[in-house]
C-alpha cells in the first residue's frame, strides 16, 4: 500500500473546509494550494450536517464538487468521516447519544464533539455515514487516505457508559472478588457486591477511587477505538487500498492510549499545539510520535525502518501558523513555521500539515489562524507557506533513511493517568513533565531520543532514562533488568516503579519494582516547598569518586562536543535539587552525591544519598531521588550543549538553528533562525 496512495514525497496541506465558503472562493483555493505546494488536504472533517441535512437524506453534490475540483489542481485528499461533529437533529432525535459529565449534566448541541461512543445510536449513525461516504467516493480519484472522526477526546458517563464500563471490567478482572481486591475497595466501604453497582467515577463527595479512575480511562480509550474499529472495517471492505488513520492529540486529558491505537492506524497521525518552548515541544512531539509508530509488534511491509524498531510511517495532521500559548495567541516568528514543521519532519513525520487551510471568518474557531490569514495571500504568513511548500519536494532523499537515536525515554500513557489521580503526596508530579525534561536536555545536547515504552526492546541503546515512571508492571520491571544485564546503562528518577498496576503502592520500600535493580530502599517521600532547594554534593571522606559509566554514543561531527558519559559526577560541582527529595538507604548501590545543605539540617536526609549508582549485570543503574535543574542533569549524563538542533538519519545530517545567534556547529555555518539539510558525504 502506498502511503498515502500515490506519494512517493511529502505531504503538505492542512484541514481545508470548503463547506465554511461560497463556491467562487473554491477556485481561489486550489489556485493558491498550487501556488503553495500543497498536495493533500483534509476534507469533510466537521461536515455532518452538509452531509446528511436530515436523517438519511444525504448531499453530496457540494462535496462531489470540490473534490472534483482539487483533482484537476492535481490535490490529493485526507477524506474524513465527520463523526466527531454530530448535527443538530441528530442530538435532539437521540438525547442518549450526547454526552453526559461526571456531575450527570446531559449537554446540548452547540459546539462540537457532543457524543458518546457508548450509544448504540450514535455508533450506528457513524457506521453510516462513513458507509455513505465510502460507497460514494470509493471510485473517485482524490482521496489519498482516511481520517476517521477527529481528536478523539470526549468521555461520557451516561447510562451506556456504565454498562459497558461493566462489561469491560468482568472481562478484565473475571470475577468481583478480584475487582474488589484491584481496587482495594476495602478502603471506605467501597465492597461491591454486585457488578450493576459499579459506576463511571461519576462525581462524588470526595476523593475518588485511583483504581477506577485508572480503569476507566484504560476503558474509555478501548471502547472509542472500537468506534474507530467499526468505521475502519466499513472503509477497508469499500476501499481496501485506502490508507486509514486518525489524528492524535497530546494532553494529560487525553483518553487514548496511543501505543494500543497504534496498532490499528495505517499511520500515526499527531496534531501538535507548542505553548511555551515550541522548538523543545516539537521535538518531543514528534519523538513521541515516531515511538508509537515504531512498535515492531506492529510493523507495516512497505514503511521504511524509523528508529532502532521497525514500523509504520507518521504523519504531522496538524499544527498552527500562530503559537497558542493559553492566554494569548502569538505569532510565529519569521522562519518559524518552517524551522518546526522541519523539526517535525527531521524526525520522522512524512509531511507538514496545518489547521487550516483558510482562516474561517467566523464561528468558534474565527482567529484560529490559517494558512491563508484574514488579510489573504499578499501576507507574510502566506509568503512563507509558498516558501516551506517549495522547500519540501527537495528533502525526499534524506528522508529516506530512519532517524538515528543515540537513547530512549521511558513514556507510558498508564503511568502518565495513573499519576493524575488526586490524593498523591505533591499535586505536581507529571510523568509526561519529568519525560519532556528528560527529552528536553538531551535535544540541548545533540542527542535524539526515541520515546518507547517500558515494555520495548532497549537492547540497541546505550542509555535509557526513566523519568518518574510511577507506575510500572511486573514484566516490564523486569525488561528492565534485563537491559541492564546486559550491559545498558539506565537512569531512574524520583518516584518510578512504585504502584503496581492497579495503582496500588508496592510494599516494603520505594522504588518498589525496581529496587534490587536499583540496589536501594527508599524509606520515605519528602516533597519540597517550593522555595526549598537542596545542594547535592560528592560524598567525602571515603565516599567513592566518579567513576564514568557506559558512554553515550559520540558525534564524530561535533567534536567540540565530548561525553565524559552517564553516572559522572564532578566532585567540585555542587548539584541543585528542587520539589522532590527521598530518604534513600544504599542496598548495594554507592552514592554518586549525597544530600547538604541549610535545608536538610535537623532532617533525616542530611548527608544521605541523592543520586546512586548500582552495577547489575553487565551494566550501570542510576538513581535520582530529585529533581535536577537541566544542566545538572546534562552533567550527570556527561552532556556538552549543542548550540542547535541536530538530526541524524543516514548519510543526511539536518541542524536547525532556532535561536537568535549564528551557530557553527558539524562544519556548518547556520545564521540566525537558519537550518541546512546536508548530506554527511
Ligand atoms: C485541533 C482540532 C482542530 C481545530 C484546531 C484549532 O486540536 O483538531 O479541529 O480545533 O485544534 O487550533
Amino acid at each position: 500500500m502506498d502511503w498515502p496512495r500515490g506519494f512517493g514525497g511529502l505531504c503538505y496541506g492542512g484541514d481545508y473546509n470548503p463547506e465554511q465558503w461560497p463556491e467562487e472562493v473554491w477556485k481561489e483555493d486550489v489556485e493558491l494550494m498550487r501556488r503553495a505546494g500543497v498536495n493533500l488536504v483534509s476534507v469533510g472533517v466537521f461536515s455532518w450536517a452538509r452531509l446528511e441535512p436530515a436523517p438519511g437524506a444525504y448531499d453530496f453534490g457540494w462535496l462531489d464538487r470540490v473534490l472534483d475540483l482539487l483533482h484537476t489542481g492535481g490535490i490529493r485528499v485526507n477524506l474524513a468521516t465527520p463523526t466527531a461533529s454530530p448535527p443538530p437533529w441528530f442530538g435532539l432525535a437521540h438525547p442518549d447519544a450526547r454526552t453526559v459529565t461526571p456531575d450527570g449534566t446531559r449537554l446540548t448541541h452547540g459546539s462540537r464533539d457532543t457524543y458518546c461512543v457508548h450509544s448504540p445510536a450514535y455508533r450506528a449513525a457513524s457506521v453510516r455515514i462513513a458507509r455513505a461516504l465510502a460507497e460514494r467516493y470509493r471510485d473517485h480519484p482524490a482521496p489519498a487516505m482516511w481520517h476517521v472522526h477527529n481528536e478523539y477526546g470526549t468521555t461520557c458517563h451516561c447510562d451506556h457508559a456504565a454498562t459497558a464500563f461493566r462489561t469491560w471490567l468482568q472481562a478484565r478482572h473475571g470475577t468481583l472478588e478480584a475487582l474488589n481486591d484491584a481496587w482495594t475497595t476495602s478502603f471506605w466501604s467501597q465492597h461491591y457486591s454486585a457488578w450493576e453497582q459499579i459506576t463511571t467515577p461519576r462525581t462524588t463527595q470526595y476523593l475518588p477511587n485511583p483504581a477506577q479512575v485508572l480503569d476507566f480511562r484504560r476503558f474509555v480509550s478501548d471502547a472509542m477505538l472500537d468506534h474507530f474499529r467499526e468505521q475502519k472495517a466499513v472503509l477497508r471492505e469499500l476501499t481496501p487500498d485506502l490508507p486509514i488513520t486518525t489524528n492524535f492529540v497530546l494532553g494529560d486529558w487525553v483518553p487514548v492510549n496511543q501505543r494500543h491505537w497504534a496498532a490499528e492506524v495505517d499511520l500515526v497521525a499527531i496534531d501538535h499545539y507548542p505553548s511555551a518552548d515550541p522548538p523543545a515541544e516539537t521535538a518531543f512531539a514528534a519523538d513521541l510520535a515516531r515511538g508509537w509508530a515504531s512498535d515492531p509488534a506492529h510493523g507495516s511491509a512497505d514503511a521504511p525502518a524509523q528508529g532502532p524498531a521497525t514500523g509504520k510511517p507518521w504523519l504531522l495532521m496538524e499544527q498552527a501558523v500562530v503559537t497558542y500559548t493559553g492566554p494569548r495567541m502569538l505569532a510565529k516568528r519569521p522562519g518559524e513555521i518552517t524551522r518546526l514543521s522541519l523539526s517535525h519532519i527531521a524526525r520522522g513525520s512524512r509531511g507538514a500539515m496545518f489547521f487550516q487551510w483558510r482562516a474561517s471568518r467566523g464561528g468558534a474557531e474565527l482567529w484560529h489562524a490559517g494558512m491563508v490569514p484574514h488579510a489573504g495571500p499578499d501576507s507574510r504568513v502566506f509568503r512563507e507557506i509558498c516558501d516551506l511548500g517549495a522547500l519540501l519536494p527537495t528533502l525526499k532523499d534524506a528522508c529516506a533513511a530512519p532517524v538515528e537515536a543515540g537513547a530512549a525515554i521511558l513514556w507510558d500513557v498508564e503511568a502518565n493517568w495513573a499519576l493524575q489521580a488526586p490524593g498523591l503526596p505533591s499535586t505536581e508530579l507529571n510523568h509526561t513533565e519529568a519525560a519532556r525534561q528528560a527529552h528536553r536536555v538531551l535535544y540541548r545536547h545533540g542527542v535524539t531520543a526515541d520515546l518507547v515504552p517500558p515494555s520495548a526492546d532497549l537492547s540497541a541503546y546505550p542509555l535509557v532514562l526513566v523519568p518518574s515512571l510511577y507506575l510500572i508492571c511486573d514484566a516490564d520491571a523486569e525488561n528492565l533488568r534485563r537491559y541492564v544485564s546486559g550491559g545498558g546503562t539506565l537512569v531512574v528518577s524520583y518516584l518510578s516503579g512504585v504502584a503496581d498496576e492497579h495503582a496500588r503502592v508496592r510494599l516494603g520500600g520505594y522504588p518498589g519494582a525496581l529496587r534490587d535493580l536499583l540496589g536501594i530502599r527508599v524509606e520515605e517521600f519528602h516533597p519540597l516547598p517550593p522555595e526549598v532547594t537542596l545542594t547535592l554534593s560528592a560524598p567525602s571522606p571515603n565516599g567513592s569518586g566518579p567513576r564514568p559509566a557506559a558512554p553515550v554514543p559520540t558525534e564524530a561531527e561535533t567534536p567540540t562536543r565530548s561525553r565524559p558519559g552517564a553516572g559522572t559526577f564532578a566532585s567540585e560541582q555542587a548539584e541543585t535539587g528542587t520539589f522532590w527529595s527521598e530518604h534513600v538507604h544504599l542496598e548495594g548501590a554507592e552514592a554518586l552525591a549525597v544530600y547538604t545543605g541549610p535545608h536538610t539540617l535537623g532532617t533525616p536526609l542530611s548527608g544521605r544519598p541523592a543520586i546512586t549508582r548500582h552495577p547489575y549485570g553487565s551494566g550501570t543503574a542510576l538513581y535520582v531521588s530529585t529533581r535536577l535543574t537541566d544542566d545538572g542533569y546534562a552533567r550527570l549524563l556527561g552532556l556538552e550543549p549543542a548550540p542547535v538542533e541536530l538530526v541524524r538519519r543516514g548519510d543526511w545530517l539536518f541542524a536547525i538553528n532556532h535561536g537568535d545567534e549564528e551557530q557553527q556547529v558539524a562544519g556548518l555555518r547556520l545564521p540566525p533562525g537558519g537550518f541546512a539539510v546536508r548530506a554527511r558525504g
